[in-house]
C-alpha cells in the first residue's frame, strides 16, 4: 500500500474511455487558445496592476510583468508536455500520479482545488466591485449592505450561481459564452491600449525603473518568509521593485494551466493542447506589457489608481465615458475568468473521484448534459459561499501559493517522467531538459519564499486536512488500492531511450 504507487499512464487512458465517466471531445486549438484567454485576463490586470506600479515598480510593472511571463512560460512549457503525452482530465494532478506517485498526485489535485476554487471566490469578488462601481456609474444604487465588503456579498453569490447552472448543462454551451465575453473583453484590453496611446506623455516614464528606497519592514503574520529567513528587509523600487512587483503580479497569469484540465474535451489533444497553452500565454504576455505601458505613460506612477487603475486613467485625463466602458468591460471580462476558474474545479475533481480518491458516485457524467452535474454543484455551492462570505483581499495569496507549489511539482515531474516513460509518444517536448525544468521549479520557489507568513501557515493548515482525507479515505479506496486498476511501473521499461 505504499503512498508512492503510480498509475500507468495506459490505464489513465483507458479510465477515460469508461462510459459512465466520459466528456465528450468538441474544443478546437482556437477553443483552448480562448478558453485560455478567457481565464488569463481577470482581476489581475485589472485591478492589481495599479497597486504594483504604485507601490512597487512604477513604469517598470511593464518588466515585472515580463519577469512574470518568463516563470509562467517556464512551467507553461512543462505543462505542455505533459499535456501532450498525457492527454487526460485533470491536468497536473493526473500527470503526477502517472510519475510521482498517488500521494504527490493527492497534493497536487488538493493544491489546484485551492488556486481554482479561491480563485473563482477572489475574481468573483473583484466582479461584484465593478458590478456595483458600474451600476453607480449609470446611477443606480447597490445596497451596502449586500454588496462587496459586506458581510454577504450578494452580487459574488448570484454570479457564481447563475455559471455553476450554465457549466451544468454542458461544455459547449459555456463555451459560447465565454466566446462572447472573451471578445467583450479583449475589445476593452485593446481599446485600453489604442484610446490610451494619445494620452502618453514620455515624461511620465522617466526613470522608467524608479531609483530602489528601502521599503517599510513588514511585521508579524504578514512578513514574508524570505524575509524572516534571511533578515533581508524589502525594497521597493529598484531591481527589488520589479521582481516584488513580479510576485504580485503573477496572479494575472494564472490560468493557462487550466486549459490542461480540458484535456478530455478536446478534439486533437496532443496536438492542441501545447498550442492553446502557450499560444494563450504569449497573447496575454504582449497585452499586458502593452496596457502597462500605456497606463504608466498617462499618468505618474505616483497618481495612480490602485482599485481601478485602467478605467481611472481615463478619467484623468477627461474621458469619463471611456472609464464606464471600461467598467462594463470588466464585469463582462471577469465573468468568463470566474467560470473557468470552476470548470478547472470541476474536471480536477472529476478526474480524482474517477480514481476513487474522492467518491465515485460524485463523478458521474449526466448522460444528458455529458457534464459531471453533481459535482459541479457542490463546487459551485463552494465557491460562492466562499465568495459571499470572506472579506475581500485576504485570499489571492493562498491562489498564488496553491499554484505556485503545483507548477514546481509538475516542473520537476517532467524529467522523472522522461527517465521512467522514454517510449511515450510526446507531441510536444521542453527544450533544453533537464535544466529547463529545474529552471522553472527553482523560479517559482523564489516566488513563493516572497508570500506572507500568515499565507504558509493557512496554507499549511489546507495541506493537513488533504492528508487528513487521504490517510483516512482516498488510500483505502482509490482504484489502486481495491486492485481495479494495476500499479504503473515504476522503473523504466526495457526500451531504447529515444533523444
Ligand atoms: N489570471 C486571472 C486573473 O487575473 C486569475 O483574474
Amino acid at each position: 500500500m505504499s503512498v508512492f504507487r503510480t498509475k500507468s499512464i495506459e490505464a489513465s487512458m483507458a479510465s477515460a474511455e469508461d462510459a459512465d465517466h466520459q466528456l465528450k471531445r468538441t474544443l478546437s486549438a482556437l477553443d483552448l487558445t480562448v478558453f485560455g484567454i478567457g481565464v488569463i485576463i481577470g482581476a489581475g490586470i485589472f485591478t492589481l496592476t495599479g497597486r504594483a506600479a504604485k507601490d512597487y515598480a512604477g513604469p517598470s510593472i511593464a518588466l515585472s510583468f515580463v519577469v512574470g511571463a518568463i516563470v509562467c512560460g517556464l512551467a507553461a512549457v512543462c505543462y505542455a508536455e505533459f499535456a501532450s503525452t498525457v492527454p487526460i482530465s485533470g491536468s497536473a494532478y493526473t500527470f503526477s500520479y502517472a510519475t510521482l506517485g498517488e500521494l504527490v498526485a493527492w497534493i497536487i489535485g488538493w493544491d489546484l482545488l485551492l488556486e481554482l476554487m479561491l480563485g473563482a471566490s477572489v475574481v468573483a469578488q473583484g466582479w461584484s466591485q465593478y458590478f456595483v462601481t458600474l451600476l453607480g456609474q449609470v446611477g443606480i444604487t447597490w445596497p451596502d449592505s449586500l454588496g462587496p465588503g459586506s458581510h454577504f456579498d450578494l452580487p459574488a453569490f448570484l454570479l457564481i450561481a447563475a455559471l455553476t447552472l450554465l457549466i451544468a448543462k454542458g461544455i459547449k454551451e459555456s463555451m459560447r459564452v465565454n466566446l462572447v465575453l472573451v471578445g467583450v473583453k479583449l475589445f476593452i484590453v485593446l481599446f485600453v491600449i489604442f484610446a490610451g496611446i494619445q494620452f502618453i506623455n514620455r515624461d511620465n516614464w522617466s526613470p522608467f525603473i524608479p531609483p530602489s528606497q528601502p521599503g517599510k519592514a513588514a511585521e508579524g503574520l504578514t512578513t514574508p518568509l524570505l524575509q524572516v529567513l534571511t533578515g533581508m528587509t524589502p525594497a521597493t523600487y529598484g531591481v527589488m521593485g520589479i521582481m516584488a512587483g513580479a510576485a504580485i503580479v503573477f496572479f494575472a497569469y494564472i490560468g493557462f494551466d487550466v486549459v490542461a484540465t480540458t484535456a478530455e474535451e478536446a478534439k486533437n489533444p496532443q496536438r492542441d493542447l501545447p498550442r492553446g497553452i502557450i499560444g494563450s500565454l504569449v497573447v496575454c504576455t504582449v497585452l499586458y506589457v502593452a496596457v502597462t505601458l500605456v497606463i504608466t505613460g498617462m499618468q505618474n506612477y505616483k497618481e495612480i489608481d490602485p482599485k481601478a487603475a485602467l478605467a481611472t486613467a481615463f478619467t484623468n485625463v477627461g474621458r469619463d465615458g471611456f472609464a464606464t466602458l471600461i467598467s462594463a468591460g470588466a464585469v463582462a471580462g471577469l465573468t468568463t475568468v470566474v467560470m473557468t476558474l470552476i470548470i478547472g474545479a470541476t474536471r480536477v475533481t472529476f478526474a480524482m473521484s474517477r480514481d476513487h480518491l474522492i467518491p465515485a458516485s460524485l463523478g458521474r457524467t449526466n448522460p444528458k448534459t455529458g457534464t459531471p452535474v453533481k459535482l459541479t454543484l457542490i463546487i459551485g455551492a463552494v465557491v460562492a459561499l466562499i465568495a459571499s462570505l470572506t472579506p475581500i483581499g485576504k485570499l489571492e495569496e493562498m491562489v498564488n501559493i496553491g499554484t505556485l507549489t503545483a507548477f514546481m511539482l509538475v516542473s520537476l515531474a517532467v524529467p522523472i517522467l522522461r527517465k521512467r516513460r522514454p517510449d511515450l509518444k510526446r507531441s510536444f517536448r521542453v527544450p533544453g531538459n533537464p535544466v529547463v525544468p529545474w529552471l522553472s521549479a527553482l523560479a517559482c520557489f523564489y516566488l513563493v519564499l516572497n508570500l506572507s507568513i500568515e499565507t504558509w501557515i493557512r496554507f499549511v493548515v489546507w495541506m493537513a486536512l488533504g492528508f487528513l482525507i487521504y490517510f483516512t479515505y482516498s488510500r483505502h479506496h482509490s482504484k489502486l488500492a481495491t486492485g481495479e486498476e494495476e500499479e504503473g511501473s515504476r522503473k523504466a521499461p526495457e526500451v531504447v531511450s529515444e533523444h
